[in-house]
């Protein structure tokens, strides 16, 4: 089937009130993206024509974030059939062949699995579902397929049967339906059931009275979690942390302790990349090859090119770029500055909004002093400059090429290129008075403990 008679519809309506939060559900992130970016991303690589995404009333926030795609309101949550309903008019007018249906909390699931259902889709059913076997069935509806193996049925938990409710396999709520015939079967989707709301999973049956085909395809309960509350939240950032990591070393990352290295969806790295113990990257890295990024080091916004150490105990916060063969060690804070190629901050420094040339090397406690209490400033440091340790640079404020700055100075003026700047206080050497003083301060603690006696 051409991909581009697809159309998805993501149900995001629900008020996922166990996650006892005023964000909607959907919006909490699994590696730090909204799961709904990750139902999104999954979608997207089957090209559908056209993503809808089912809110319900004040989640402007989900609207905003799932653009360029519409969302359609469904203004009282009725039940999953009607949520698909409120789309129908949106779709009625192209020539989608099959409308794929998701829900906006499931963030693991693959487009590999989409892609399956749509061949089976392809190959003659008109409406395909993705079963699953949990361990624990609870409350999942169960699918009812025929001797021959074919769906006739999904029986919700709440209508089923003791027989139907040892079903192992369970409905994932994912479908993919034959578009010209979804209004047909929804129309005729009624509430009377336990819940008085109008299941989806009612179209099956009623599909099958008309004759139509109705297929299954499974995929692992991992892949296909919901998440209702901050537990299954967990869960499923564990799942996916887990899969990432096994992906990370398949693809040439060394990590030393894998359980405790933390990615996020879009972190990109290369190959020959050595990844310490309790490392975490946070949205937007991206790193190249035969980088080694140390122990306890926090990454986001960053990018690192080939041959650059990191770490460990390092922060690089948004806007850091650390060019070819740079060094950042411990105790280094690195903010919206670029590192140029060969330069070095091996210890204890804050480098926010700076430029540090080629080969210049960042003394120890090195401190770029950005923030004036209004605005923020830029330091520029040249190439092959050396600031001595201990320095304040109060930017805005130019370093030349070639420049030397002495331990402890506080450069506020510029700096020319390959001048030697010093701004501390001269030091003074009195020969034999540290003698002098030791003797005069015993002399001090001897007369007070008398005194103290004396008054005993
Ligand atoms: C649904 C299925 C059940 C399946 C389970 C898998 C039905 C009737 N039942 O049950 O067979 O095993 O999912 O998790 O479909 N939603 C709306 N509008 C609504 C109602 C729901 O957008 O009016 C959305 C929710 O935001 C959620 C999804 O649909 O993303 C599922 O809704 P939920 O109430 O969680 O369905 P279940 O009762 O769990």
């Amino acid at each position: 089937m051409a991909e581009h008679k697809t159309i998805a519809i993501i149900l995001a309506a629900g008020k996922g009130t166990r996650m006892v939060s005023k964000l909607p559900k959907v919006m909490h992130p699994v590696a730090n993206q909204p799961m709904i970016g990750h139902v999104l991303t999954a979608t997207a690589k089957l090209m559908p024509s056209k993503t809808f995404v089912i809110v319900g009333p004040g989640m402007s926030e989900v609207s905003s974030f799932v653009k360029p795609h519409k969302t359609v309101l469904q203004e009282k949550r009725l039940g999953t059939a009607d949520a698909v309903k409120t789309a129908m008019p949106m779709i009625a007018d192209t020539e989608a062949e099959t409308v794929l249906i998701l829900y906006g909390d499931t963030p693991l699931i693959r487009s590999g699995t989409l892609q399956k259902m749509l061949q089976a889709r392809s190959s003659g059913a008109t409406l395909v579902v993705l079963g699953f076997r949990p361990n624990h069935p609870g409350s999942y509806g169960r699918l009812k397929l025929n001797k021959e193996g074919c769906l006739e049925a999904i029986i919700e938990a709440n209508e089923a049967t003791a027989a139907e409710l040892e079903i192992g396999l369970c409905n994932s709520g994912v479908m993919a339906v034959d578009a010209s015939q979804l209004g047909v079967l929804l129309a005729e989707v009624g509430n009377d059931n336990t819940k008085g709301e109008y299941y989806l999973t009612d179209i099956v049956a009623l599909a099958r009275l008309r004759g139509m085909e109705c297929g299954v395809v499974e995929a692992s309960a991992e892949e296909l979690i919901g998440v209702d509350d901050r537990a299954a939240l967990a869960e499923a950032e564990y799942t996916w942390q887990m899969a990432r990591r096994t992906r990370a070393m398949q693809e040439g990352v060394t990590l030393c302790d894998p359980g405790t290295v933390w990615f996020s969806s879009d972190t990109d790295i290369g190959k020959d990349v050595v990844i310490g113990p309790n490392v975490v990257f946070g949205p937007g890295v991206s790193i190249a090859d035969n980088v080694e990024v140390r122990a306890f080091s926090h990454l986001e916004g960053v990018r690192i090119e080939e041959d650059v150490t990191v770490g460990p105990f390092v922060r690089l916060r948004p806007g850091a770029v650390l060019k070819k063969g740079s060094m950042v060690g411990n105790f280094v804070e690195v903010k919206n500055s670029v590192l140029d190629k060969g330069s070095k901050a091996a210890h204890l420094s804050y480098i926010g909004d700076a430029d540090i040339g080629e080969k210049t090397n960042i003394g120890a406690g090195t401190i770029t002093c950005n923030y004036d209490g209004f605005n923020k400033n830029r330091t520029v440091i040249g190439k092959s400059a050396f600031i001595g340790s201990n320095t304040a640079l109060v930017a805005p404020i130019n370093i030349g090429d070639g420049a030397v700055v002495g331990a402890g100075s506080a450069i506020e003026a510029d700096v020319a290129k390959d001048a030697l700047a010093l701004s501390r206080a001269k030091q003074i050497n009195l020969p034999g008075r540290a003698h002098a003083l030791r003797k005069k301060l015993v002399t001090q603690k001897t007369s007070i403990k008398n005194q103290k006696k004396s008054e005993d």
